[in-house]
């Protein structure tokens, strides 16, 4: 329906609340994409939401009871607030479906995780006729569906961008090739298209998203791989830095790491998930590499690379983990020095192989498996960090520091938080800053010069 010149269609208050990882921020901000054009604005507090969107995340059970406790909570909001509507989407939402609907008479809707370019259906659906609605396609829509792109300016520096969805490797702990579909690659074309539209609405910086980035390509008509692409990102749009994420060691070529070397463009930084240092842990997560091939690949990185900052992801308690298993994951975080680290506990995920595995490790032990392994890397950090005073780093400044301490804050190519004295109009800009002190999470620093634009096509 057009509306006539001059008149604005009333503003709804929109509030999105996002679990987990970047695919989850990434639908989120499609939600608001799509929703601007029926007049919804999005708002900071709950409080005042006409619509609340929730993208859930099920990828350990810890993420799925603190959704399931946020969604339980909201039952005395839309008590004093009938019209509310609520939303759940994401992984939670397709694994469960109706059930979630069934558990909390005060939820709206639910949406799976193919069911995100629906939501203006779904929204329509639910306000005419005042009732419930569950939307769980089955079928994979094409990824994504972009409507209003175009149109929409979120204010962001920096910007998800998927470039393939799914996952078809299985490894035998995780529920996201159950939750997520198959693999499914993006056609370039479509993703440089984004990523001008998104450079022409002030977006400095791009993630690009998937899975498993490394098998991008798999099963489009053009040729293309993941390290191709980068650089045809950096070549042929303005887009000032790129980083993406994730990235399964086995596959991780020779070409995707001479870009780190090449493309100026790309940030020093690669997320790269092992899991464990034990090849028997490995080979029963079905990870397809050993310890050994990891570090190799890793070494062969740092010759292509040397200063690349690296960090990963470590799950302690798997089943059937010994204490030798745990050691040899000790001996690897020893030899690789992780920039950073991400670490979590196992948990059974329903449906997946491993949550069938007998020889559970007893929860107190992978809690303390868990505590070792955050104090190990807390200090290699921490000395990561340090090494870095004195250093001139380029930073792409982001807005107002986290410590809300009228400092602004931005990160390196290195994807350290970096926090200094600095007007707010430098926002978006890319300046040297020699850092001056480090901390567990952050640096500090001063702007010493500013940097000028990168030269295209590199
Ligand atoms: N239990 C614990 N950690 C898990 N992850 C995925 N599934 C599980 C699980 N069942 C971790 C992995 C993955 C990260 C996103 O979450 O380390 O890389
Ligand atoms: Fe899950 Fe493994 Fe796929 Fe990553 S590569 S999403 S851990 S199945």
């Amino acid at each position: 329906m057009s509306m006539p010149v001059g008149v604005r269609p009333k503003s709804l208050h929109l509030y999105i609340r996002t679990f987990g990882c970047q695919m989850n921020e990434y639908d989120s901000l499609r939600v608001r994409r799509l929703l601007a054009p029926l007049g919804y604005e999005t708002v900071a507090d709950i409080e005042e939401a006409d619509l609340i969107f929730l993208n859930t995340c099920s990828v350990r059970e810890k993420a799925e009871q603190k959704v399931l406790s946020f969604i339980g909570a909201l039952r005395r909001l839309k008590e004093r607030k009938p019209h509310l509507k609520i939303v759940a989407a994401g992984c939670v939402a397709q694994q469960l479906g109706g059930k979630l609907l069934n558990r909390f008479d005060h939820l709206d809707a639910v949406v799976g995780t193919r069911g995100v370019g629906l939501i203006a259906q779904v929204l329509e659906k639910i306000q005419k006729t005042n009732g419930r609605s569950v939307c769980l396609p089955e079928e994979n829509p094409p990824v994504p569906d972009e409507d209003g792109r175009e149109m929409f300016d979120s204010g962001d520096l920096t910007a998800p961008v998927t470039v393939m969805q799914g996952c078809n490797n299985f490894c035998t702990y995780c529920i996201v090739p159950y939750v997520r579909g198959p693999e499914r690659s993006r056609p370039a074309v479509d993703i440089l298209h984004e990523i001008e539209c998104l450079e022409a609405s002030g977006v400095r910086e791009v993630l690009l998203l998937g899975q498993n980035v490394n098998s991008y390509g798999r099963g489009l008509s053009e040729d293309t791989t993941f390290a191709g692409l980068i650089r045809r990102i950096a070549g042929e749009t303005g887009i000032t830095r790129i980083r993406f994420t994730t990235s399964h060691p086995k596959d991780l070529t020779d070409d995707l790491m001479g870009c780190f070397a090449e493309v100026n463009k790309l940030c020093k930084h690669l997320h790269l998930p092992v899991q464990s240092g034990s090849n028997s842990v490995l080979a029963r997560m079905n990870r397809r590499y050993t310890a050994s091939d990891y570090i190799a690949k890793v070494e062969r990185l740092r010759s292509i690379c040397p200063d690349i900052a690296l960090t990963s992801d470590i799950i302690v308690g798997f089943p059937g983990e010994t204490e030798e298993d745990f050691r040899m994951t000790m001996d690897l975080l020893e030899k690789v020095r992780f920039d950073n680290l991400f670490s979590f506990r196992y948990s059974d995920r329903p449906g997946t192989k491993a949550a069938g595995f007998a020889e559970k490790v007893d929860p107190e032990i992978g809690l303390q498996r868990l505590i070792e392994l955050q104090a190990y890397q807390a200090e290699v950090t921490l000395r990561k960090n340090l090494a870095e005073v004195g250093l001139v780093r380029e930073v792409l400044i982001e807005g107002s520091s986290r410590a809300s301490n009228g400092q602004m804050s931005g990160r390196t190519t290195h994807n350290r938080i970096v926090n200094f004295d600095a007007s707010p109009v430098l926002c978006g800009k890319i300046q040297q800053v020699k850092i001056t002190g480090a901390y567990s999470h952050s640096l500090k620093g001063d702007i010493v010069g500013r940097v000028d634009v990168y030269m295209p096509g590199k």
